[in-house]
């Protein structure tokens, strides 16, 4: 009993730390965690197998899950019922990037097939579980993570499931939208015809050379969902991306009309960063991937489940609408630390890192707990 509420207490505890507590000497990495998280076979929400393993992509350990039905994996994956004969398939993948610290990873909102698409969900090869390593908008292993991201999705996906590499979107959470925004979509999204891309709490300006940015901005469909109450270092660099997006679509010729059928940006929900349900991180993450398809993938663009005072239409072009209103920025956000969510983590921490995080305050004591 006591164990038991020494330990929820020691969670809430946690939570509120800064990194230098979860980093110490004797403290596993987020990283390490995951790693007592098991990999292997497991069932998706919609009857679907999640297949979750690590494979070495470019030197960077790269985990990954695919949720497919079992007959559209290859026999060489070990899914029980594999039976795709080869690796092109009618299903496509919308491959997605966790924010900072690895939450949506391990939740999967997108492991349900949705308009012909699978789920494939990718974790960070960083000591934080950070996309593009480093912090903040200051993403310094940016380049090396998104080759990873696309030399994953054309070398190792297809070996394991049947893919329509015709049809691979992509989703970003929080980090994994400024690794996507700053480094994936201006290097790699040239390898990904009429591709889309929703950026959920995050975006940035491209950090590096666009490659092939007409025909990338001609054909790539971008959504922006944001909320009322961001980060406020979001609250900087969102419009900043859109801006700059916009006016890359423009230079490769696009008309305003264009533009604003290929991109779109909402922040309506009134909610803090990533609570677009107006409730909770991960409960908003799994609203916007519930309605995915509906918008950035041909959908009526109305999203389910939004928060007040959303309507839910959420596909509103970004001309004229580059400069985001919000309200209540909060301060803490400025070190990028409040961008952290690992609740997932709570089912890994050990005995010893509860001692050493108790004891790394003021106070060992029991009392404080
Ligand atoms: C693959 O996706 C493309 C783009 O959505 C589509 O036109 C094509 O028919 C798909 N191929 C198969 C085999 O389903």
């Amino acid at each position: 009993m006591y164990r038991t509420f020494a330990f929820s207490s020691l969670l809430a505890l946690t939570a509120g730390l800064p990194q230098r507590n979860r980093g110490g000497q004797n403290q596993a990495t987020a990283f390490q965690q995951a790693a007592q998280v098991p990999q292997g076979i497991s069932p998706a929400a919609d009857g679907s197998t999640i297949l979750d393993d690590t494979v070495m992509v470019n030197g960077l350990p790269i985990r990954f899950k695919i949720s497919a039905p079992a007959d559209q994996f290859l026999s060489a994956s070990g899914v029980p019922g594999a039976a795709a004969a080869s690796s092109d398939g009618t299903l496509g993948a919308n491959v997605l990037l966790h924010g900072d610290g690895g939450q949506s990873f391990f939740d999967m909102p997108n492991q349900n097939v949705q308009a012909n698409t699978m789920g494939v969900a990718l974790l960070a090869p960083d000591d934080n579980l950070f996309w593009g390593g480093g912090s903040g908008l200051q993403r310094t292993d940016g380049v090396a993570h998104a080759q990873a991201v696309n030399d994953f999705v054309q070398n190792e996906l297809p070996q394991r499931v049947a893919v329509n590499m015709s049809n691979v979107v992509f989703t970003g959470v929080s980090g994994g939208s400024l690794l996507m925004s700053g480094f994936f979509i201006p290097a790699q999204m040239q390898n990904y015809a009429n591709s889309a891309v929703e950026l959920n709490c995050g975006a940035m300006p491209p950090q590096v050379q666009f490659q092939n940015a007409a025909t990338v901005m001609s054909q790539t469909r971008i959504h922006y969902q944001s909320t009322q109450s961001e980060l406020q270092l979001l609250q900087g660099s969102i419009p900043q991306a859109v801006t700059a997006y916009e006016q890359l679509a423009a230079d490769a010729g696009l008309t305003a009309d264009q533009v604003n059928q290929l991109q779109t940006v909402d922040n309506t929900p009134a909610g803090g960063h990533c609570e677009f349900d107006g409730q909770d991180f991960v409960s908003g993450v799994q609203t916007m991937l519930t309605s995915y398809s509906n918008v950035v993938q041909g959908g009526n663009g109305i999203v389910q489940g939004l928060g007040a005072p959303s309507n839910g239409a959420v596909a509103n072009g970004v001309v004229g609408n580059e400069n985001l209103q919000f309200v209540g920025g909060r301060k803490r956000a400025a070190g990028g630390q409040s961008m952290v969510q690992m609740r997932w983590a709570q089912d890994v921490v050990e005995e010893a890192d509860f001692q050493a995080l108790a004891c790394d305050g003021s106070s060992c004591g029991e009392s404080e707990f």
